[in-house]
C-alpha cells in the first residue's frame, strides 16, 4: 500500500501557509516564544499527539507513537525571532517592534506541525515513532537545544533530523552536507583603554579609538596569514563602540565580533591570534586591550548514516542535492548531533523572479510560499522511511 504524498501535503499547506505568517507577523525572540509554542502545541494536540510544553523551558515536544515500532526518529523546528527590524512589504510583516522572523524559524514551525498534522493520518504507514521537537532561542548563547536535552528531548531516540530554509539554494530542492555542515561561532570582545583628552590635543592621549581601528585591520591578518588556505574561517568585527563628542577622546572602546571555523584546531588558532593581536597592537600605541572569549556552539555535523538515510528517504519525492557548500554561519543543532547520529537539511528558498534572494538575518528575508510544501513533502518522506512506503 502507497501513501499519496501529493494527497497528504494539499491536506495540510493552507493551514501551515496560515500559521507561519501568523508566527511571522507575532514574533518572539530567545526563550519567549510562549505564543508561538502554545500555537504549535494547540495544532499538534487537535491532531492527537502526546503533547509535552515547558521542555528546555518554552519548548514543545511531541510525540506520535507507533505501537510495536522498534526505533523512533525525532525532526527539530526553531521558534525564535531575531533582534532587528523587517523591511518587507508583506501583509503579515511583524508587529513587534524589534524582533522579526527574518531567518525563517517561523516557516520552521509551522512545516514541522503541518508534517506533525498529515503524519498523525498515516500512522499506520509508519515504520518507526516520530518525536517533533520545537525549541527556543536558537539564535542566542547558550541556545535552546542544551536545555531541551537536558529537559529529556533526545530520550529513546535513534536519530535526529533538523531543516533550515536554504537562500543560497533553488526554491523546490534540499541541499545535503556530509560531514561538517556549519560553523563554530565564537564571540570576542576587546575593550581597549587609552588616555581620553582633549581632541586638540592628540599628543597628550592614547587615543583607543585609532588603536581599535589598527586592531580591526590587523585582525584581517588572521584569516590571510595564519590559517591554512585549506581550512576554511572568517574573522569578522562587527561593532565598533566608543565616543561621545565631536572634541572628546575617548578613554576607552569596545570593540565586538565573531570567529567562524569548521576544526577545533583552527578555532583554537585563531581565537589566540586574535587576544594577541588586540593585546600587541593596543600596546604598541600605548593603550591596553582585553579580550573576553565567548565560546560557541559546535560545529554541526552531518553524521554520514543519518545522510545517507535521509538521501534514501527523501530523494524520491524531492530533488536532493550535495551540491551544497557547508555554511560558516552557526547553528544549534550542533548538540543534538553530539548525542546522536543528526543530519540537518538545507531547504532551498531562493526565486530570483519573485525577488526571494536575500541571505537569513537581511531585513528583506522572505520565506518563499512555495518552499514550504516541499519542506513538509520531505518530513512526510523522511518518517515514512526508505522505498516501498512511498506510492
Ligand atoms: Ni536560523
Amino acid at each position: 500500500m502507497g501513501v499519496d504524498l501529493d494527497r497528504s501535503v494539499d491536506s495540510v499547506i493552507d493551514g501551515v501557509i496560515a500559521l507561519q505568517r501568523a508566527i511571522h507577523a507575532d514574533p518572539e525572540i530567545g526563550f519567549d516564544t510562549v505564543r508561538t509554542a502554545a500555537r504549535a502545541a494547540g495544532e499538534l494536540r487537535s491532531a492527537g499527539l502526546e503533547v509535552r510544553e515547558g521542555i528546555g523551558r518554552t519548548g514543545v515536544v511531541a510525540d506520535l507513537e507507533v505501537p510495536g515500532a522498534q526505533r523512533r526518529i525525532a525532526f527539530r523546528a526553531d521558534m525564535d525571532a531575531l533582534p532587528m527590524e523587517e523591511e518587507t512589504d508583506l501583509p503579515h510583516r511583524s508587529r513587534n517592534p524589534g524582533a522579526a522572523h527574518q531567518c525563517g524559524h517561523d516557516a520552521h514551525t509551522a512545516m514541522l506541525v503541518g508534517a506533525a498534522r498529515a503524519l498523525s493520518h498515516l500512522r499506520d504507514e509508519l515504520p518507526c515513532s516520530v518525536r517533533f521537537i520545537f525549541q527556543p532561542n536558537e539564535e542566542a548563547l547558550p541556545g535552546g537545544a542544551p536545555a531541551m536535552i537536558e529537559d529529556g528531548c533526545l530520550e529513546g531516540v535513534d536519530r535526529i533530523f533538523g531543516m533550515h530554509v536554504w537562500p543560497l539554494l533553488d526554491t523546490g530542492r534540499i541541499g545535503l552536507v556530509e560531514g561538517p555542515a556549519m560553523a563554530q561561532p565564537d564571540i570576542f570582545r576587546i575593550t581597549v583603554t587609552g588616555i581620553g583628552g582633549h581632541a586638540a590635543a592628540p599628543f597628550a592621549c592614547a587615543d583607543p579609538i585609532v588603536a581599535g581601528s589598527a586592531i580591526v585591520s590587523a585582525l584581517q591578518t588572521i584569516v590571510a596569514r595564519n590559517i591554512d588556505p585549506l581550512d576554511a574561517a572568517v574573522v569578522s568585527t562587527t561593532q565598533f563602540h566608543g565616543g561621545t563628542a565631536d572634541n572628546v577622546i575617548p578613554e576607552r572602546i569596545e570593540l565586538v565580533g565573531t570567529i567562524r571555523t569548521f576544526r577545533s584546531e583552527v578555532g583554537e588558532r585563531a581565537r589566540a591570534r586574535v587576544v594577541e593581536i588586540a593585546e600587541g597592537v593596543a600596546e604598541s600605541l600605548g593603550c591596553r586591550a582585553e579580550v573576553a572569549m565567548t565560546i560557541g556552539y559546535p560545529v554541526t555535523f552531518n553524521a554520514p548514516e543519518a545522510c545517507r538515510e535521509a538521501e534514501e528517504a527523501i530523494s524520491e519525492a524531492v530533488p536532493m542535492t550535495r551540491d551544497v557548500q557547508p555554511s560558516l554561519g552557526g547553528e544549534d543543532f550542533a548538540y543534538y548531533g553530539r548525542e546522536i547520529p543528526a543530519a540537518f537539511l538545507f531547504l532551498g528558498n531562493r526565486d530570483a523572479e519573485k525577488g526571494i534572494v536575500h541571505f537569513c538575518h537581511h531585513p528583506r528575508f522572505v520565506v518563499d510560499d512555495a518552499a514550504m510544501p516541499v519542506g513538509v513533502r520531505a518530513w512526510i518522506a523522511l518518517a515514512l522511511g526508505a522505498e516501498g512506503q512511498l506510492g
